[in-house]
């Protein structure tokens, strides 16, 4: 597939390569331009490409940038991107740590339905839910015990279906997770997020969501993240994210 993704950092970066190495044609955009990742576009086998060339002639594309930043890309990007052009969202919002509280988002509206309204295009909220590490290492063939699983929710079944089908590719097992109307399921502090679980644990983990409990829970990993020191594992970070989120899963 030809995949436009938007964002290089530690998300979007593991995406690249790891697409780029299954045989995909994958560019990469920043939002410094593409001369400042020429040298990671060589090493990932991808190209470096401004965001407005990220949706070009391409049948995926994927934001994976901040979500305050979200509303600084470029005014109108979508605008002459045909309909059937599948458009990712990773995003979270960390209003403390990061994005500063976003009215919106403080009230009821899901963190990717305030994207799809910045940019004016139904999205898939898909990769939000999973460390880079776990991304970058966690992916194992179909069937074997203990695969991770990952939540995929948005309006359009095709979509979502193309998405699965990148998801799996990745060594994940890539689970519907509804319209994008219950992506709140799949965002900071549930269940879900970042936790992991295999395909039961996962139908599970966004069953039992409480949405209130969710803010709670984000609000006192935003407190606990800066404390990380570079000695943490990623195989203890996925642990302390269970106890916060996930008391009694
Ligand atoms: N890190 C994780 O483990 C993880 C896991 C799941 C989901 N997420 C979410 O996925 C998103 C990306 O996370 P990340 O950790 O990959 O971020 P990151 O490492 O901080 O990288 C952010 C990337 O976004 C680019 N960017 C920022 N604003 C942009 C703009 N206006 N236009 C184009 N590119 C722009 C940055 O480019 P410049 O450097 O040029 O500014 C950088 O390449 C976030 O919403 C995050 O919450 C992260």
């Amino acid at each position: 597939m030809k995949i436009g993704i938007i964002g290089a950092g530690a998300i979007g970066s593991v995406l690249a390569g790891k697409w780029a190495k299954n045989g995909h044609t994958v560019s990469l955009a920043n939002s410094r331009g593409p001369d400042t990742l020429a040298d990671l576009a060589t090493k990932l086998g991808v190209r470096a490409v401004s965001v407005e060339d990220a949706v070009k002639d391409v049948e995926v594309v994927v934001i994976t940038i901040p979500q305050k930043n979200v509303p600084q890309l470029p005014e109108g990007l979508f605008r002459d991107v045909p309909e059937g052009v599948v458009v990712a969202d990773t995003g979270n919002y960390y209003p403390s740590l990061r994005d500063g509280a976003i009215a919106e988002l403080e009230g009821d509206q899901t963190e990717s339905g305030w994207v799809a309204e910045r940019i004016g295009r139904p999205v898939v909220k898909v990769f939000n839910s999973i460390i880079s590490h776990s991304l970058d290492q966690g992916g194992q063939a179909a069937g074997s015990p203990g695969r991770i699983a990952l939540p995929i929710a948005g309006d359009d079944a095709r979509a979502k279906e193309v998405l699965i089908g990148l998801v799996e590719e990745l060594g994940f097992t890539g689970i519907d997770a509804g319209p994008l109307s219950e992506s709140w399921r799949q965002q900071p502090g549930s269940p879900a997020y970042c936790t992991d679980y295999d395909e039961a644990g996962l139908r599970s983990a966004l069953a039992r969501a409480d949405r209130a409990r969710s803010v709670a829970a984000r609000n006192t990993t935003e407190k606990w993240l800066p404390t990380l020191s570079k000695d943490t594992t990623p195989a203890e970070i996925v642990k302390r994210v269970r106890e916060i989120e996930d008391p009694a899963g």
